[in-house]
C-alpha cells in the first residue's frame, strides 16, 4: 500500500473518529481534524485525500467547495450516515468524488482508497522522473515561524540569519517576512529602506501573486535574499485581517522554497493565523528562568487555543555562554519540546554587525564569519542536506 498518501479526515464526533480510525488503520498518514480547524491547517498539512463527515451545522456544501479551492489536486470524499439525494447532488456538485454511507460502505471507502493511492504512487513515479536534477519541488514551499513569548530573546537576529544562511547557501528561493506590524525589525539587521512594505499587498490580496510579492519586496544587497519588512505602524497594523495573513503566506509559499517569518510575542489573531499556517516553529528561549516561565505560559496559551505544535515546535537556545543561569542540558530537563540547536552568546561579533547594518554572513561558504554566524550557518546546512 502506498503509504505516502496522506489523508485528511474533518470529523466533529469522537463516535465517528474511532470508526474511521479503525477503518483506516492500514494508511499510513492519517490525521485528524474537525470541521472548525480545517480551514486553519488544510493549506500546511496539504492532503491528498480529504474525507468530510458531514457536519451537523450544515456546512458540508461549504466545506467542500472552500477544500476544493484550497488544494489544486486533492481529492473530496464525503461521508454521511443518511441517505439524502439533494445533499448527494450539492456534494458532488461542489467537487467532492464519491459520497459514501457509514457504516454500510466502508468497504467502498477503502476501495476507493487503494484506487486513489495507485493512481497517485505513479503520477508521483513520472513527477520523479520528470524533475531529476532539480533541486526543489516548486510550489509548496516550507513556511518556518521564529516565535517566543519574551522580547529580547533573539528572534529577529535569529530568522534574518537563518534566512540570509538558507538564500546564500543554497540555489532556493527564499522570503523573510517581518510580521512585527507595529515595531518591525528586519529593516535594521540589513539596512533596508522602508518605503514598500507588505501593507502594500492587502489591496491585491485576493489575487496576489508572485509579481505583487517581487515588487514590494526588497533585496538584501549581498545574498539577494528577498524580504517583505513591515509598515511599523499600528493603525495599519489594527487594520490588517486574519484573511491578509493566510493569503500572504499561502501565496508565498506557493512562489518560494522557503519562507521564514519574523513573529511578534503578542498573541493575536494574526500572529495565531501564521503559527496555524507555519509547517515549523522555532521558539526561540534564553537560558535563563524567566525564558522557562514564559515558555511555559506559551505552552498554555498554545493548548487553550488549540494551536498543535506536536512535531512542529522546536526550541532554539540563543545567548549561550559560560555565565548562563542554566545550562542546555537544564533546559533539556525543563522542557518538553525537542532543542534544535544551540547559539552562542557574542556580543561583540553581533554588535559590530548591528552597528553597521551589515548582515552576519555575506558570502556562500564565507570564511572569516564570526561564531553566531558560524552557528547558524551550520545549522541551515544541516536543514539542507
Ligand atoms: N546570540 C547573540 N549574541 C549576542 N547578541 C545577540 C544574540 N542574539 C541576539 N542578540 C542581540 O540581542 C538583541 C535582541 O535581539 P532581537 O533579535 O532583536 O530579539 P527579538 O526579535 O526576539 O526581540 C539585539 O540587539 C540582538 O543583536
Ligand atoms: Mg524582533
Amino acid at each position: 500500500m502506498n503509504t505516502d498518501m496522506k489523508i485528511l479526515v474533518v470529523a466533529d464526533y469522537d463516535s465517528v473518529k474511532s470508526l474511521l480510525q479503525e477503518a483506516l488503520a492500514h494508511y499510513g498518514h492519517v490525521q485528524f481534524t474537525t470541521s472548525r480547524e480545517v480551514k486553519k491547517e488544510i493549506d500546511r498539512i496539504a492532503p491528498d485525500v480529504v474525507l468530510i463527515v458531514k457536519p451537523e451545522d450544515g456546512s458540508g456544501v461549504e466545506l467542500v467547495q472552500y477544500i476544493q479551492g484550497e488544494l489544486a489536486e486533492g481529492i473530496v470524499i464525503f461521508l454521511t450516515e443518511k441517505q439524502d439525494f439533494n445533499l448527494l447532488r450539492d456534494i458532488i456538485r461542489a467537487g467532492a468524488i464519491e459520497f459514501i454511507l457509514m457504516p454500510d460502505e466502508l468497504a467502498l471507502l477503502t476501495d476507493r482508497l487503494d484506487k486513489i493511492a495507485e493512481l497517485s504512487q505513479l503520477q508521483q513515479r513520472k513527477k520523479g522522473t520528470a524533475s531529476q536534477g532539480k533541486a526543489f519541488v516548486r510550489g509548496r514551499g516550507k513556511v518556518y515561524s521564529f516565535y517566543s513569548g519574551k522580547g529580547g530573546s533573539g528572534r529577529t537576529q535569529l530568522a534574518t540569519g537563518f534566512a540570509q544562511a538558507l538564500k546564500l547557501e543554497s540555489t532556493a528561493r527564499v522570503l523573510l517576512i517581518d510580521l512585527n506590524l507595529q515595531y518591525g525589525g528586519v529593516e535594521t539587521f540589513f539596512s533596508l529602506d522602508t518605503s514598500r512594505t507588505l501593507a502594500d499587498l492587502v489591496p491585491v490580496m485576493n489575487e496576489m501573486n508572485e509579481n505583487h510579492i517581487r515588487n514590494v519586496s526588497q533585496r538584501e544587497t549581498h545574498s539577494k535574499l528577498e524580504v517583505l519588512t513591515s509598515p511599523r505602524d499600528a493603525e495599519t497594523a489594527e487594520n490588517m485581517s486574519e484573511e491578509f495573513v493566510s493569503r500572504l503566506i499561502r501565496s508565498s509559499r506557493r512562489s518560494y522554497d522557503f519562507v521564514i517569518i519574523d513573529l511578534p510575542t503578542h498573541m493575536n489573531e494574526l500572529t495565531y493565523t501564521a503559527l496555524e499556517e507555519s509547517d515549523f516553529i522555532y521558539y526561540v528561549m534564553n537560558p535563563d528562568t524567566p525564558s522557562v516561565q514564559n515558555y511555559r505560559l506559551v505552552e498554555e496559551l498554545f493548548r487553550r487555543l488549540r494551536i498543535d505544535t506536536e512535531g512542529r515546535l522546536e526550541v532554539v537556545v540563543n545567548q549561550v555562554g559560560r555565565d548562563n543561569e542554566l545550562t542546555v542540558s537544564d533546559l533539556k530537563g525543563l522542557i518538553q519540546n525537542p532543542i534544535a540547536t544551540q547559539i552562542s552568546r557574542d556580543h561583540r561579533g553581533v554588535q559590530a554587525a548591528v552597528n553597521q547594518g551589515l548582515p552576519l554572513q555575506r558570502e556562500a561558504n564565507e570564511k572569516k564569519l564570526t561564531p553566531v554566524a558560524k552557528e547558524i550557518r551550520k545549522w541551515v546546512l544541516a536543514k539542507l542536506s
